[in-house]
């Protein structure tokens, strides 16, 4: 089968763990996907010393790649709503699917995308723009696409996470573990973004639009972010039986969907009190199933890329299915030759 052709755009974090796995992991996602998978350019600004793309074809244009006929999917990894918002015009313009990991550009020009995108017959995946390497925007479509969802409630921000973790458990101070964070690469380029909630907010808008069938409304929600929690408010939470916990919670109810990103206290026997450090953890109740809870690192290099491949598995098995429908097609037109009188 015809392989089909990436071009990765961005190589900081998140870039250099997408080019990692899918070179480590090669032969696993092509039998998944049903045809290999192909770098076929890296558009980056800059090398990255944590992937070794000596072997490819870079360029530092970006849009070289959105342009490269020889491209079939862009997979935006730059980050931000300007250059990758063109960047991504530009793809689905010539043709082109995009994977993508960015929730600002989701969150805030989805809409419009997504109209440019079925307009010109490609799509735009995202399942790594929210919650890192938890598989939820998978779940929501898919494993629990016959439900009603009531709610859904979730720690949506690594960062923040890590953040409350630390101050909570060492007593350190909430900057110091901030530039850690930044080190770990796990905050954004902006990480007022992460602890003022507005990171939360993006991912949150992203979730309850899939959940409720909604179009994406971020100038919708009510964010609030951990900047003004203290040491002491942890102390005393914790003294209290509770824990604090940054939630994103997006609920329906008769006069609508609410959507709110804030700090609240969880009684800390309760599972989700205790997800701790960079992992995520969303609870999704839905009218049959009940309640379900989804775990597993939000940010990082690798864990952000486990999405990236993924959505780009299910790419590609479209680019196979296609092709096997055709020859299935071609199968069928021989037999029915049989038939016929010539
Ligand atoms: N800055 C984000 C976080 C990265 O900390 O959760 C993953 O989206």
């Amino acid at each position: 089968l015809k392989p089909v052709r990436i071009g990765i755009c961005g190589l900081g974090t998140v870039g250099s763990g997408t080019f990692n796995v899918l070179t480590r992991n090669a032969r696993e996602i092509s039998a998944r996907a049903g045809t290999d998978i192909i770098i076929e350019q890296v558009g980056a600004r800059r090398d990255n010393p944590a992937c070794d793309t000596s072997s490819s074809n870079v360029t530092r244009d970006v849009f070289e790649v959105a342009r490269n006929p020889d491209v079939d999917v862009v997979v935006e990894l730059i980050g931000g709503t300007t250059v990758a918002k063109e960047l991504v015009e530009e793809a689905i313009a010539s043709g082109k699917h995009v994977v993508t990991a960015n929730k600002a550009l989701i969150a805030e020009f989805g809409n419009e995308l997504f109209a440019k995108a079925e307009a010109k017959g490609v799509t735009i995946s995202f399942e790594a723009a929210v919650a890192g390497g938890i598989p939820i925007i998978k779940a929501l479509r898919e494993g629990l696409s016959g439900n009603r969802v009531e709610w859904l409630a979730g720690i949506i921000n690594g960062t923040g996470n890590f953040i409350l973790t630390e101050m909570k458990d060492k007593g350190r101070a909430f900057e110091d573990v901030l530039k850690e964070a930044q080190k770990l690469g796990y905050a954004e380029a902006d990480p007022t973004f992460d602890v003022e909630g507005i990171d939360a907010a993006h991912k949150l808008v992203i979730l309850a639009s899939i959940a409720f069938g909604m179009p994406l409304q971020f100038d919708k929600i009510f964010t609030e972010g951990i900047s003004a929690i203290e040491p002491q408010d942890l102390t005393y939470a914790e003294s209290l039986g509770y824990r604090i916990k940054h939630l994103g919670i997006a609920r329906q109810s008769d006069k609508g969907v609410e959507l709110r990103v804030h700090p609240t206290l969880i009684p800390a026997k309760r599972l989700i009190a205790n997800v701790n450090g960079v992992m995520n953890a969303v609870l999704v109740k839905g009218d049959a199933v009940g309640p379900t809870l989804y775990y597993g690192a939000g940010a990082g290099a690798e864990p952000t890329a486990s999405a990236v491949v993924a959505d780009l598995v299910d790419v590609a098995r479209g680019f196979s299915a296609a092709q096997e429908n055709k020859v299935a097609h071609l199968g069928f037109a021989a037999d029915a030759l049989q038939d016929l009188p010539v």
